[in-house]
């Protein structure tokens, strides 16, 4: 049983992870988060004495205080001064006092409405603690699904109004968990445009480290995502606990460490740009959480997340369906191309092996440079050289796919949609735009705006034989006001948000063979919630394969490889500068989803048929990258000089082992394997070389590099016995 409830006890197992909770007078207090245990009996209790200035609810109990017991909710205004997890103003303030009423076993997964969760599984159980505010009528539902199969718990909350009159709900955060005091890191995924998903490690002192976004977009800089750990522990020991934010739009998630050293989690919609009116009968749901953990380190707390999100989360249809190595002619052309140039592309890629070819932006309306025509998406004929649907042929007749690219939430103030509808942006009234790309946003909470994308994307995906769609957002959220009132429009960048999922969840279904890459200038939106309807994302602009280190290591850490387009450029490369050798370039390239993002016809033929054996190599070691699970074994920490990372997927491996600046005078570096059979024989492929897993383990592969800079190796070995 997957959920057990025993009297005042809840059990929320997973596989080797529990949750288990105890009802007290109403209140819902936290016992114990973390490796699997079936029974319980307090040996962890709190010793309840009175701690000066924490407030004791009940006269008669001052050992008992809401600042002191850990909890999964945290209560505004009752002498709980951590941070809370709901705010709601009702009648003449924002007290509430939610008392735990009743509990319900549901069979099969839950997800808030409207919003994106997993996949129903039939095989998970659910568990709704039901709260309720008897003076201020309200009903809040805490929802947990456990797994059996995962090392996750995924958790929501409902908050209902049963009264007569209107509330305001000001916070209101999906997740929030006490952990008992011991010494915590936290990491997080932070970073910038072009250096998207940077991984910090931090000790948890008093005091609270946030990470949110108020961009209405999860952002290059910011991640809705935490991982909190034991402070000894590594990739291979010690406890380490993730939790992620299912949604795309603004989000907090902090961890607080209070006077008595004890830790606050939360994690859930930033209240900084939200509130929430509620009319009689109405309910609101929040975006929902994922809680995964690991009692043997980090690389296992990863994996575990991959296999989740693979395996719950990604669109079915592509979840585990191997990615086509493409072709994107932005790098190679940016908006200067015609159709001549276009053919030459293609015909490189085809000879090549390369299988999509992608059409990046200028495709439409009078769009040369970025000041024009976003919303206009009608073919520029005159441009492509003939119709859309003719070069698409073309494309098909090469043996290769065809994808497109388009940026439908925006729209530029030079094009005709503007012209015809100035009031579909998002603007406060009376006030001037905050201009960025020259590009301005549609205001997607406007049901006009919303039927109206869904038109052009139906259109547009039924009209032309598009396999493949790079779905672009290039700005940030600015001047929001298009609400009727000041509470309206608080409430508009949560509703543009679930326009957009209804918008992604339409286009999505009913288009369901596309194969949909998101992207927002890179990994802009790189998150849960766009993974549940984008099977995989462009993880940043910059392609310079240094840089990459870092990005693509931060950016698999949760998230499974295959959601990661990874692209070969042109060196000197055009974010960096750097010069980068081709093998290094595709070595990198190699750990994610293969691309290809130069002008193929400017290459030498040496490097033409490098490129042909790269690609045919890569077509061999497809299935280990996307299907298999990643090994970390030299991480690209700041001022590391090396990483080196293992695939492991049935009876393959890929190594992958990069140098950054040349050595004098250091060992070369032997790489313990990780995950091997030990009396498995392992043949290292192109070379007449064989070794025992438990050699590859324990004494290890020596990489040879030769002199200089930007040098990487990457070896193929198959399990022959
Ligand atoms: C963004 C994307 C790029 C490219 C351009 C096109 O910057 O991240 O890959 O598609 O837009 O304008």
């Amino acid at each position: 049983m997957a959920i057990k409830i025993d009297k005042n006890l809840f059990y929320i197992q997973s596989k080797g992870l529990s949750l288990i909770l105890e009802e007290r007078e109403g209140y819902l207090l936290l016992k114990h988060l973390g490796k699997r245990i079936d029974t319980y009996h307090f040996s962890n209790q709190i010793i309840e004495r009175e701690h000066t200035f924490a407030p004791n609810p009940n006269p008669e109990n001052r050992g008992f205080s809401l600042d002191i017991q850990r909890q999964i909710f945290g209560q505004h205004g009752w002498g709980d001064f951590r941070e809370p997890s709901i705010r709601i103003q009702h009648g003449t303030n924002d007290l509430t006092d939610f008392r735990f009423k009743e509990a319900q076993l549901l069979a099969g997964g839950l997800g808030p409405q409207g919003l994106p969760h997993p996949y129903p599984n039939q095989e998970a159980e659910s568990l709704a603690l039901i709260l309720e505010d008897s003076l201020a009528q309200l009903r809040l539902t805490l929802y947990f699904t456990s797994y059996e199969k995962e090392a996750t718990i995924s958790a929501f909350a409902k908050l209902e109004n049963l009264g007569s009159e209107r509330v305001v709900l000001e916070r209101f955060l999906s997740l929030c968990l006490d952990f008992p005091r011991a010494d915590y890191d936290v990491i997080s995924f932070q970073g910038a445009y072009g250096r998207e998903k940077s991984l910090g490690r931090q000790e948890l002192s008093q005091g609270i480290f946030t990470v949110s976004s108020n961009r209405g977009a999860s952002g290059h800089s910011q991640t809705p995502s935490l991982i909190l750990c034991e402070r000894e522990t590594n990739e291979v020991s010690g406890q380490a606990w993730a939790f992620q934010l299912m949604y795309s739009g603004n989000f907090q998630a902090f961890v607080q460490q209070n006077q008595v050293e004890e830790v606050r989690l939360g994690l859930g919609i930033n209240e900084q740009e939200f509130s929430w009116e509620l009319e009689p009968g109405q309910d609101f749901q929040t975006p929902l959480a994922l809680i995964t953990y690991s009692s043997q380190g980090l690389t296992q707390l990863s994996q575990a997340s991959q296999t989740f999100i693979q395996g719950q989360i990604l669109p079915r249809n592509f979840a585990f369906k191997p990615r086509p190595i493409l072709l994107n002619n932005w790098e190679a052309t940016y908006f200067n191309f015609s159709r001549k140039k276009l053919l030459d592309l293609l015909d490189e890629a085809s000879q090549l092996g390369i299988e999509l070819f992608v059409l990046d932006d200028g495709w439409f309306g009078q769009r040369n440079d970025d000041s024009s025509s976003l919303g206009d998406w009608s073919v520029n004929e005159e441009k492509l050289g003939g119709s859309l649907e003719s070069f698409i042929q073309e494309v098909h007749a090469k043996g290769l796919k065809f994808g497109l690219w388009i940026e439908p939430e925006m729209v530029s103030e030079d094009s005709q949609l503007y012209r015809a509808h100035p009031d579909w942006a998002i603007q406060a009234p009376g006030r001037k735009h905050t201009y960025s790309r020259n590009q301005l946003i549609l205001n997607l909470a406007n049901p006009e705006v919303l039927a109206h994308l869904k038109q052009v994307l139906d259109h547009l995906l039924s009209r032309y034989e598009i396999d493949y769609i790079k779905w672009d957002m290039n700005r940030n959220m600015t001047n929001v006001g298009n609400g009727s009132s000041y509470l309206e429009t608080r409430m508009q960048s949560h509703r543009y948000m679930l326009a957009l999922y209804d918008l992604l969840a339409y286009v999505t279904e009913k288009h369901d063979q596309v194969l949909f890459e998101a992207c927002s200038g890179g990994g802009g939106r790189y998150d849960l919630g766009i993974l549940r309807y984008f099977p995989q994302v462009w993880a940043s602009d910059n392609s310079d394969a240094i840089s990459r280190l870092a990005i693509q290591y931060g950016s698999a850490y949760l998230y499974p490889p295959i959601t990661m387009g990874a692209h070969v450029s042109a060196i000197p490369n055009h974010q960096m500068g750097r010069l980068t050798p081709l093998a290094t370039r595709s070595h990198v390239a190699m750990m994610g989803n293969l691309g290809y993002e130069l002008d193929l016809t400017n290459l030498s033929s040496s490097e033409k048929e490098q490129l042909a054996s790269d690609l045919a190599f890569y077509k061999k070691i497809r299935p280990l990258v996307q299907l298999g699970r990643p090994y970390r074994l030299i991480n690209p920490s700041k001022n590391s000089n090396e990483l080196a990372l293992q695939f492991n997927y049935r009876d393959q491996v890929l190594v992958t082992y990069v140098r950054i600046q040349g050595e004098i005078e250091l060992m070369e570096r032997t790489l313990r394997l990780k995950g091997l059979a030990e009396e498995g024989l392992y043949q290292v492929q192109e070379q007449d070389k064989c070794y025992s897993g438990a050699e590859l383990m324990y004494a290890g592969l020596t990489m040879f590099l030769a002199e200089g800079d930007y040098l990487s190796r990457q070896l193929h070995l198959i399990r022959i016995a």
